[in-house]
């Protein structure tokens, strides 16, 4: 299966969101990606429940939805609700991560495990057969359009040997500063899914630049 593309919808006009939203719908992209930050965890706030739902009303693909928020246990029956496929949450956020996953799963949804830069890809060891998702920081979390940190590729490529070692059959998915240059080299290191916001919506024709990741 080819690789999967995952627009970050934090980068779109949000005077326009449904535009947006159809744009991805008529697409090469395969999820949406959606930032969800609560000014405690990341040194900024985007958007909450209202907004989800509604582009969950518009959306015809996959919500992947990206919690930048303090122990999100108090809100995974409520983004299950809001229309969430599949919810990642902070290594770095979550005091019993095995108790998060499995709730996060019991409320139906897909699992998955962001890890900032400086968290080991080890410390998923333990868990790693519950995941379907590991989420690779390649920026610090919090906003768009920022400078890729190139450690992120080692870590994929740790990733994948965990995951391989360990039969489990969790996705590698990394977040921030891709482009075509930083994508290919992510694909090659193992990636199964890119995240891209500002290189999609600051480009000339959006629809071709996912195009042009997809096709990588
Ligand atoms: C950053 C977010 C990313 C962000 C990526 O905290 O998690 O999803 O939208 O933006 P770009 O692709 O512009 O680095
Ligand atoms: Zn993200």
């Amino acid at each position: 299966m080819s690789h999967i593309i995952a627009p970050s919808v934090l980068s779109c006009d949000f005077a326009n969101v449904q535009r947006d939203v159809e744009m991805i719908n008529n697409s090469e992209a395969d999820w949406f990606h959606i930032d969800v930050m609560d000014g405690v965890f990341v040194p900024n706030i985007s958007f909450g429940f209202p907004v989800i739902k509604a582009i969950k009303r518009h959306a015809k693909k996959p919500l992947d939805v990206h919690l930048m928020i303090e122990d999100p246990d108090r809100y995974v029956e409520e983004f299950a609700q809001a229309g969430a496929d599949i919810l990642t949450v902070h290594y770095e956020a979550c005091r019993h991560l095995h108790r998060t996953i499995q709730l996060i799963k019991d409320n139906g949804m897909q699992a998955g495990v962001a890890l900032n830069p400086h968290t080991s890809v080890d410390l998923l060891e333990n868990v790693i057969m519950d995941l379907d998702l590991v989420l690779i920081m390649s920026v610090n979390p919090g906003f768009g359009g920022q400078k890729f940190i190139e450690n992120a590729e080692l870590k994929v490529e740790e990733t994948k040997h965990l995951i391989d070692h360990h039969g489990s059959h969790a996705k590698i998915e990394v977040d921030g500063g891709v482009n075509l240059d930083t994508g290919k080299r992510l694909l090659l290191a193992g990636a199964d899914a890119l995240v891209a916001g500002s290189f999609v919506f600051k480009s000339a024709d959006p629809t071709k630049t996912i195009s042009d990741l997809k096709n990588l």
